[in-house]
């Protein structure tokens, strides 16, 4: 299938959400009602950055679908590596980090939002946003950065053809099952003292210890107990 390329949508996500049907990419230069996860918004000024939305089916399984955010970190992980030689981290669940000369930290450089469209056959609609040439200025938060600020030039239509690419080989690993390490390997959660906080609920604090087979973050608890998180908003503490 050909992937879409519009000037200006509201959202890639919610276009596809529209007309779901597998297979299917769209990709806009500007998002006038970007989304990100946990109800935020995503902005970005025109041209500055990719946002990409692609739709595939999903396992019947909903056991698996947990998944899913991991396999496409990775998918940015390779593309990101392969056009730049940006250090590169996957943040769990959802985000793909970058250190660079000017900044001596990890910091969000792509995001990733995933919309499951129930019914017989459900579909995923897979939404990237990946930082390309936004200026400090630019970006809404201190812990972003983009590409260009990483010292890396790569065409945003490069970028584009090099994550449809990924993403179908690197859901065909998943299908698989040949995932999980590559992603353990390349994820930065693991290892750290981390909050995790779901909304409204509690914040959970422990050291992330793995990732399990359902895709969840395993907290290792003061009290002891191994605990695994399915979804949340993490900070890494240390
Ligand atoms: C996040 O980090 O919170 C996820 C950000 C996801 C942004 C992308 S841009 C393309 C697609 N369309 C949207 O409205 N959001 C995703």
């Amino acid at each position: 299938a050909g992937i879409d390329v519009r000037d200006e949508v509201g959202s890639t996500n919610e276009e596809l959400m529209r007309d779901a049907r597998p297979f299917t990419a769209l990709t806009a230069d500007f998002q006038s009602a970007g989304r990100g996860r946990l109800d935020r918004v995503w902005q970005a000024p025109p041209g500055s950055s990719v946002a990409l939305s692609v739709s595939m089916p999903l396992p019947s399984d909903p056991a698996r679908w947990g998944w899913v955010p991991l396999l496409v970190g990775v998918a940015l992980r390779r593309s990101l590596r392969r056009l730049t030689d940006v250090e590169l981290g996957l943040k769990w669940p959802n985000d793909v980090l970058a250190r660079a000369t000017l900044h001596d930290e990890w910091r969000k450089v792509a995001g990733i939002l995933c919309n499951v469209v129930g019914g017989t056959e459900p579909l995923v609609i897979i939404g990237m946003g990946i930082n390309v040439y936004q200026s400090r200025e630019e970006l809404p938060l201190p812990e972003a950065t983009s590409l260009s600020l990483c010292g890396a030039v790569v065409s945003r239509e490069e970028l584009i053809a090099t994550v449809l690419e990924e993403l179908s080989s690197t859901s065909a690993a998943w299908v698989d099952g040949s995932l999980d390490h590559t992603y353990r390997a390349s994820c930065v959660t693991i290892g750290q003292q981390v909050q995790i906080s779901l909304g409204d609920g509690p914040v959970e604090i422990g050291r992330a210890v793995a990732v399990d087979e359902m895709g969840r973050i395993v907290l290792q608890e003061a009290g002891g107990g191994q605990v695994p998180h399915a979804a949340g908003d993490v900070v890494h503490v240390r």
